[in-house]
């Protein structure tokens, strides 16, 4: 995947919203993550280092290779992790199809919101296995976007959602994966796989939700196509706008916003 077929960009306020999205979700996906001390685990698609802060907390004994495609990202995740104080990650620049690693050279591997913007999710995960030592896992987390309901309902904001699900699938990526991790892992042959689907529930209750989750990464993220909606004739601003607007009064505090996430493991024979 070249930088410019990742449907976000990589700009400044991309880079807020993937780290909203993680600080916002850290314990709904991570409570069980963790490697013990000695192991050595490859983070594929870092990014700008939102989930590595997290592995490198959870796992303080752990050596961790975080990997990205874009020099840029890694970059921000290295100052990131710098500014942190943790010691245990080191960043490579690296592209998955083509890793500069031995194979089996790590105990585990980690991904997350990788496959969804990949054209051939399998042959990445062949790619990544390779590296795996027998008896290790992988964790892959994902979104899917046909997991988003909200009230008041609105077709509007249906047709938003429904317009990055089809921008995405137009580069080849795939926002509705979070249903398809089982059988991605089992045809590239893992064994022993896990999925357990991660609900983020936010009503007028969880403040915190409502605004790092509802606003600045799920109504963040539709509002990132709007450009390339309107280019592409998929929708009319005005329509485009009560839609996003729809989102946002999920937001208030008599609306409530529903999404699901997929943290699957498996294991390397
Ligand atoms: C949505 S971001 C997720 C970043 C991070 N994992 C997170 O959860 O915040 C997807 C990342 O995958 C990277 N990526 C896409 N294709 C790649 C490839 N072939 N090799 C390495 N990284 C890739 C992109 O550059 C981007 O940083």
């Amino acid at each position: 995947m070249t930088q410019n077929l990742y449907v976000h960009g990589y700009s400044e306020r991309e880079k807020e919203r993937l780290e909203d999205q993680a600080n916002a979700l850290t314990e709904i996906l991570h409570h069980d993550t963790g490697y013990p001390p000695g192991t050595r685990i490859l983070e594929a698609g870092c990014g700008v280092g939102a989930q590595t802060v997290t592995l490198a907390a959870k796992s303080p004994g752990a050596q961790i290779v975080s990997v990205d495609i874009s020099k840029e990202s890694l970059a921000a995740a290295q100052t990131k992790i710098i500014q942190a104080g943790f010691t245990n990650v080191e960043f490579q620049h690296a592209n998955i199809f083509d890793l500069p690693f031995e194979p089996e050279s790590f105990d585990h591997l980690f991904l997350c919101f990788v496959l969804e913007h990949l054209p051939n999710p399998d042959e990445a995960l062949e790619s990544l296995k390779m590296m795996i030592k027998p008896g290790g896992t992988i964790t892959v987390i994902e979104g899917d976007h046909g997991s988003a309901y909200f009230h008041p309902q609105d077709s509007y904001a249906a047709q938003c959602i429904q317009c990055l699900v089809y921008l995405q699938a137009q580069i080849g990526g795939d926002s509705l994966i979070g249903r398809c991790l089982y059988p991605l892992l089992n045809e590239a042959g893992f064994h022993d796989i896990s999925v357990s689907p991660r609900m983020v529930y936010v009503d007028g209750s969880k403040k915190e939700l409502i605004e790092s989750f509802t606003k600045n990464t799920f109504t963040a993220m539709v509002e990132g196509v709007k450009k390339q909606a309107m280019e592409q004739g998929l929708m009319d601003s005005r329509a485009w706008d009560k839609g996003i607007r729809a989102l946002y009064r999920s937001a208030e505090p008599d609306g409530v916003f529903c999404y699901t996430f997929f943290k699957a493991i498996g294991v390397k024979k």
